[in-house]
């Protein structure tokens, strides 16, 4: 029989270690802490410094295990030199958050080759090397849990925003493909596929050139966004990161390739 001790200890995560990329900001921060606080000790990638120690500083704070590291998820071997870092100074590597992302907004037709070079190689390669940086170590290991940030866009497309929804349909495959090679190794990679969550990211829609927000605007984007929603709100980033504890956790120790929506019922699949 299940207790509340073994639920607990399903989600628990204390002993493990995390690299979490993006976490100086939005999802990635808010994801850095709940894994933390659950008891994991939480490297805190971005390449934006001051969002990591902010990020890192939070969780030291509330009494977590964090530390925070510079790292540009697009350059060639940067995850590979942070996950050996890792294992090298905390002994291993138990759960590998790819999250760090972009946008940009194009209609396809007018898509700027180089822009679109950009993207890919944040969005998709980005995720590519967390998965072979992280792979390796867990491979050896004969265990742990991949977590790749997608997109709704992956299942709902929407005008303006293709290259990014081509790239996270990219992340989704690669989860899938990665998923079916390394799980008789003990290791599980998954997809989340959030909906809509107020971000830097999202703030583009309604944030003046001097970078302030324009609040009427902002109800203007989010209000028919929740009303749009059959759950009738908008995301929150702990939404986000309670979906990504559940795939780090020995409570999903059965799940691997798939991808969790956590979008308020935007968009469903079977
Ligand atoms: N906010 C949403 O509505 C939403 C919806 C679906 C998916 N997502 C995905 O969630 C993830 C987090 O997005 P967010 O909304 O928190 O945005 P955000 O802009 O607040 O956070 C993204 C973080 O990634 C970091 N980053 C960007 N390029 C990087 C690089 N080359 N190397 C390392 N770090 C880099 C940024 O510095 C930032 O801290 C992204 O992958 C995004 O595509 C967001």
């Amino acid at each position: 029989m299940e207790t509340t001790e073994s639920v607990h200890g399903a989600f628990d995560l204390t002993g493990r270690v995390a690299v979490v990329t993006g976490a100086g900001g939005g999802i990635g921060r808010t994801t850095a802490e709940v894994l933390a606080a659950a008891g994991a000790f939480v490297v805190c990638a971005d390449i934006n410094l001051s969002g990591t120690e902010e990020t890192a500083e939070g969780i030291l704070g509330a009494g977590g295990a964090a530390e925070p590291a510079q790292v540009d998820v697009a350059a060639r071997g940067a995850l590979s030199e942070l996950v050996a870092r890792t294992v090298g100074m905390h002994g291993a590597l138990h759960i590998m958050c790819n999250v760090a992302g972009i946008m940009i907004d194009s209609s396809i037709i007018d898509l700027d080759p180089d822009e679109f070079d950009r993207i890919l190689s944040v969005n998709l390669k980005g995720v590519l090397y967390g998965c072979q940086a992280a792979g390796r170590v867990m491979v050896e290991h004969g265990a742990g849990s991949i977590i790749n940030m997608a997109s709704a866009a992956v299942l709902t497309p929407a005008p303006g925003v293709g290259a990014y929804a081509i790239c996270k349909a990219g992340v989704a495959q690669l989860t899938q493909s990665m998923a079916v090679e390394v799980g008789r190794h003990g290791v599980r990679v998954n997809t989340v596929a959030p909906g809509y969550v107020p971000t830097n990211m999202t703030a583009r829609y309604y944030t003046r050139p001097d970078g302030t927000i324009d609040e009427e605007a902002k109800a203007a984007v989010l209000t028919p966004m929740a009303k749009f929603t059959p759950l009738r709100r908008v995301g929150r980033t702990s939404d986000i990161g309670y979906c990504v504890l559940y795939l780090a956790s020995d409570a999903s120790s059965f799940v691997t390739g798939q991808l969790l929506s956590p979008n308020g019922g935007v968009a469903m699949h079977y």
